[in-house]
């Protein structure tokens, strides 16, 4: 794993734009996987400027994304699909018909889950796969469990990811209970994985996950045994992960 220490925020931002910009540059029909969350909209926000500056291409770009709250339209302001709309892909000149979200309306699970199998299927290998880390070390949807769920699956949510993502709904209750996730072997796939992660408060478990045990009860551990994985957090998520490593020298 490489580790690319920012000072902050935007300078994580910045620098993790520029790893996927090079990817698109140098391949531009890249497939790239896709994540939500806070932590990478600084990244989104760099990828439309360079895009306005004329820097970047996105003609021939295709994307899938890592999940979908089950039961929410993408015209929903809170789905996934509403979020890479308003946050990338309105802004550059993506070919919406290539960018994939799971379908949150979609109520039969087993249905939904064979037909993005079959998405991520035919979009072809993932040339970097984008993700954020939940606080309980979750990736995409996947939250801590007694095993690996290899394809996409629905899941319950953790009370804790329903209590961290409230702040975007208007109460509690609005949080949907249950998401589509792609599953962590599809994630595995990737060429190679970008993740992004920034603050104090998620320091522990950044710690748990790259410097602890490979277990499915902290998702992200799993990206240990990925063979190309680049990690770019700013020094408040650093901090512990920077003294265990030094620790186990
Ligand atoms: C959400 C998403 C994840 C994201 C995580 C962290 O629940 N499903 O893909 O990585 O939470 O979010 P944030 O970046 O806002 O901390």
């Amino acid at each position: 794993m490489r580790i690319i220490e920012a000072v902050d925020y935007e300078d994580l931002s910045r620098k993790a734009a520029g790893i996927i910009a090079s990817q698109i540059t140098l391949k531009p029909a890249s497939v790239l996987g896709l994540a939500t969350g806070s932590s990478p909209v600084g990244l989104y926000r760099c990828l439309v400027e360079w895009y306005k500056n004329g820097d970047l291409d996105f003609s021939r770009v295709s994307s899938v994304n890592l999940d979908e709250y089950k039961g929410l339209s993408g015209d929903n302001d809170q789905s996934y699909r509403y979020f890479m709309n308003s946050h990338l892909f309105d802004h550059v000149n993506i070919d919406k018909a290539r960018t994939f979200v799971p379908n949150g309306l979609e109520p039969d699970s087993s249905r939904e889950c064979a037909r993005y199998d079959q998405v991520l299927a035919d979009a072809g290998q993932v040339d970097i796969q984008l993700l954020g880390m939940g606080h309980n070390g979750h990736i995409g949807f996947n939250e801590p469990e007694d095993f690996f769920e290899k394809g996409t699956h629905c899941v319950d949510l953790a009370p804790s990811t329903i209590e961290a993502n409230k702040r975007f709904f208007q109460k509690e209750e609005d949080v949907p209970r249950q998401a589509y996730t792609m599953g962590i072997g599809s994630i595995m796939q990737a060429a190679q994985v970008l993740v992004v992660v920034s603050g104090a408060e998620k320091a522990e478990i950044l710690a748990e996950a790259f410097a602890g045990p490979v277990t499915p009860r902290v998702p992200a551990s799993v990206l240990q045994l990925h063979q190309n994985v680049v990690l770019v957090a700013d020094q408040a998520a650093l901090g512990k992960l920077k003294e265990r490593m030094e620790a186990g020298k």
